[in-house]
């Protein structure tokens, strides 16, 4: 009989061996020709599977309310320093990207598996809230530089009213939202971050789309698939930063004595 010879990679989410590509068995003619988007490749490459339209559309607001927040940030901060160091695209784009992590951009991952925790197993806000304080936790998805109780974050309005209107549940949103109502008492930049606001609607996403099972959801969340979505929006933005710098061809960066607190 036929003998298979081992195989050392196994692949599931995409195929080039016949005529044309395929994301997860659709063929990339399909996606040309039934006007596929990006939150469409995103379902098919992440979660092999397609998702009804408004989760793809959820998805790809996400990307676009994501893909920059001005040059101060952290990752666009990174990313110019290095293009005025004379450095190409792709050095450009990785160094603003690695900035993103538990403080900046890259929350979504750890709000969600701590809303969920919490929320499933019936804590109130305030004993959610405490207990992470006791272990000495800040909450995922809570907090902001420079938003605040009385000048909220658009970009979470934005998702929060997109979810309320074509999400069949939104529970653990409104739970995000009871969580931020007790940080705010304690202080005024405890808001519910763009971390958390996605965090939060992707379980809801997940848990009330009836695309995945249980078992599935909680493999998504402990994998951790939704800093993600941060990390290929904002790449957006670090690239474009990247092509402004060089259009203005901006010199070496150096920062300025004055702004140092040089001690001992
Ligand atoms: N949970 C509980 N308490 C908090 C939190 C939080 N998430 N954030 C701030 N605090 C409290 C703490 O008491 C903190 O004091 P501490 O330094 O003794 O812990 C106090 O507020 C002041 O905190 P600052 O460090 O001044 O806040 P800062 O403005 O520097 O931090 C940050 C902002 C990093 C976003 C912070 O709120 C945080 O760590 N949040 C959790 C991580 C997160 O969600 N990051 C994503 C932000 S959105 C984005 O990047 C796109
Ligand atoms: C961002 O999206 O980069 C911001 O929320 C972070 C910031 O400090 O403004």
């Amino acid at each position: 009989g036929k003998v298979r010879a081992p195989t050392h990679i196994i692949s599931t989410i995409s195929d080039d061996r016949g005529e044309e590509p395929c994301y997860a068995g659709v063929p990339m003619s399909s996606i040309v020709e039934q006007g596929y988007g990006v939150g469409d490749v995103i379902s098919l490459l992440w979660f092999k599977r397609s998702l009804p339209r408004y989760c793809t559309h959820f998805i790809e607001i996400c990307i676009m309310l994501c893909a920059d927040h001005g040059p101060c940030v952290s990752g666009a901060h990174n990313t110019i320093v290095t293009a005025r160091a004379g450095k190409d695209l792709v050095s450009s784009l990785v160094s603003g990207l690695l900035t993103i992590g538990p403080r900046f951009g890259g929350a979504i991952d750890d709000a969600a598996r701590y809303f969920k925790d919490a929320y499933d197993r019936g804590l109130t806000p305030y004993e959610f809230v405490e207990s992470m304080k006791k272990k000495g936790i800040r909450v995922p998805g809570i907090g902001h530089r420079i938003k605040r109780g009385d000048n909220r974050d658009k970009r979470v309005e934005l998702l929060q009213r997109f979810a309320r209107t074509h999400f069949p549940s939104v529970k653990y949103m409104e739970y995000a939202v009871q969580v931020e109502t007790y940080t705010l008492s304690k202080a005024n930049n405890l808001v519910l971050n763009v971390d958390g606001a996605i965090g939060s609607l992707f379980l809801d996403l997940l848990a009330g789309s009836g695309m995945f099972t249980k078992p599935e959801i909680d493999e998504i969340v402990e994998i951790g698939y939704l800093n993600g979505l941060f990390v290929l929006a904002r790449s957006i933005g670090l690239i474009g930063h990247t092509f402004d710098q060089k259009r203005l061809k901006q010199p070496l960066y150096r920062h300025p004595w004055e702004d140092v607190l040089y001690t001992k």
